[in-house]
């Protein structure tokens, strides 16, 4: 996909693109037997990708840290569907314990898992450290999403192999992933204050989320796990995303307005990777407007997938040893 077809909404191959809404790249697809889960499903994207979940039938779990916003969102979306069935569930992915608690009531819920959408994010923040004492950007948006991912594996694994349905792992990355540290990953400075640059640790982290995906695809290949990872950037769109950097990138939007998405648009790509047949089997790939694409160098760097697994398993255990 080029920036011609960005501007323009021109069609790619999967016969979609920048244009496309959530609902129309998920039109007919009935998702009854489908359970999802999304991590900050409660705003931006993330809740309109859970509505349109929902309005095909989906049975959605919304992980979000504010439980208030979480409920609002669960009542927008009953009041267009009175059968719609929304769960929320409360999780903080910046700290290891609240994951941790997390996976172990969802658990107890005893439900299947088809669908884990690790949507949820923060950027641009000022330095800040989480109550685990690593930095706030790769903690919530890599660290968090990768710890409850293993947490959740066996029960998707399960599922996958109960219902002989395709499991699917959504990873929200960005483009922004290719403005990151020079090492692409900063394994050992991850915490450091000095070299810290809001925006190159932002792109850290979604580096991370498709190093992430890919190096899941990979292991479920070697197992001969009936599930896929992938990973996604859904476009730019104006959503409290941008609370850190708001004037400026109002600022930026109005010189780029052609290059902005709706939230409907934004949604769509999500969703086509979630729900869409057409992605049978495919898997460890990167999407943007509901094609796929090449992402950067790091990106595709196998090594490097497998050195930030080995990193974020040795980081959380040092955490869980304090
Ligand atoms: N918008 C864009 O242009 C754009 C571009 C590229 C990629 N993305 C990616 O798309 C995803 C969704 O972004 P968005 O634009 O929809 O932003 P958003 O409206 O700010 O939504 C992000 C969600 O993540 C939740 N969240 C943040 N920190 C959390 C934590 N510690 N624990 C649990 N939930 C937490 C937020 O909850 P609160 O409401 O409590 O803060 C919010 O519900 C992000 O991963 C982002 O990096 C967005």
């Amino acid at each position: 996909m080029s920036i011609f077809s960005l501007v323009t909404g021109r069609p790619g191959p999967s016969g979609f693109g920048s244009a496309s809404t959530a609902q129309e790249v998920t039109q007919g697809i009935d998702a009854t037997n489908l359970t999802v889960l999304i991590t900050g499903g409660a705003s931006g994207i993330g809740l309109e990708t859970t509505r349109v979940l929902a309005l095909h039938k989906a049975h959605v779990i919304v992980a979000a840290r504010n439980m208030d916003a979480a409920n609002e969102a669960k009542q927008l979306i009953l009041e267009e569907d009175e059968n719609a069935r929304v769960d929320v569930l409360k999780l903080d992915l910046s700290s290891l314990k609240s994951v941790t608690e997390f996976a172990d009531n969802f658990n107890a819920l005893d439900l299947p898992l088809n669908i884990l959408i690790n949507n949820a994010g923060i950027m641009f923040c000022p330095y800040q450290l989480s109550e685990d004492g690593i930095e706030m950007q790769f903690a919530t948006n890599h660290l968090g999403h990768f710890l409850l991912t293993n947490l959740l594996l066996d029960k998707m694994k399960h599922t996958a192999r109960t219902t002989g349905v395709e499991g699917r792992i959504v990873n929200l990355s960005s483009v922004a992933h290719i403005h990151t540290y020079k090492d692409g990953i900063q394994f050992d400075k991850i915490n450091d204050r000095k070299s810290y640059s809001d925006k190159r640790a932002y792109g850290q982290s979604k580096l991370a989320n498709i190093l992430h995906a890919k190096e899941l695809s990979r292991c479920f290949q070697e197992e001969g796990v009936n599930i896929t990872a992938n990973a996604v950037h859904p476009g730019l769109i104006m959503t409290n995303l941008f609370r850190y950097s708001a004037i400026s990138m109002s600022i930026l939007k109005f010189f780029s307005f052609f290059l902005w998405k709706n939230v409907p648009q934004g949604a769509a790509t999500t969703c086509f990777v979630a729900l869409h047949p057409s992605l049978k089997g495919v898997s460890g790939k990167y999407f943007v407007d509901c094609n796929e694409m090449e992402p950067s160098a790091f990106a595709r760097d196998e090594a490097l997938a497998r050195k930030l697994w080995d990193f974020s398993n040795k980081l959380i255990g040092s955490v869980s040893k304090a």
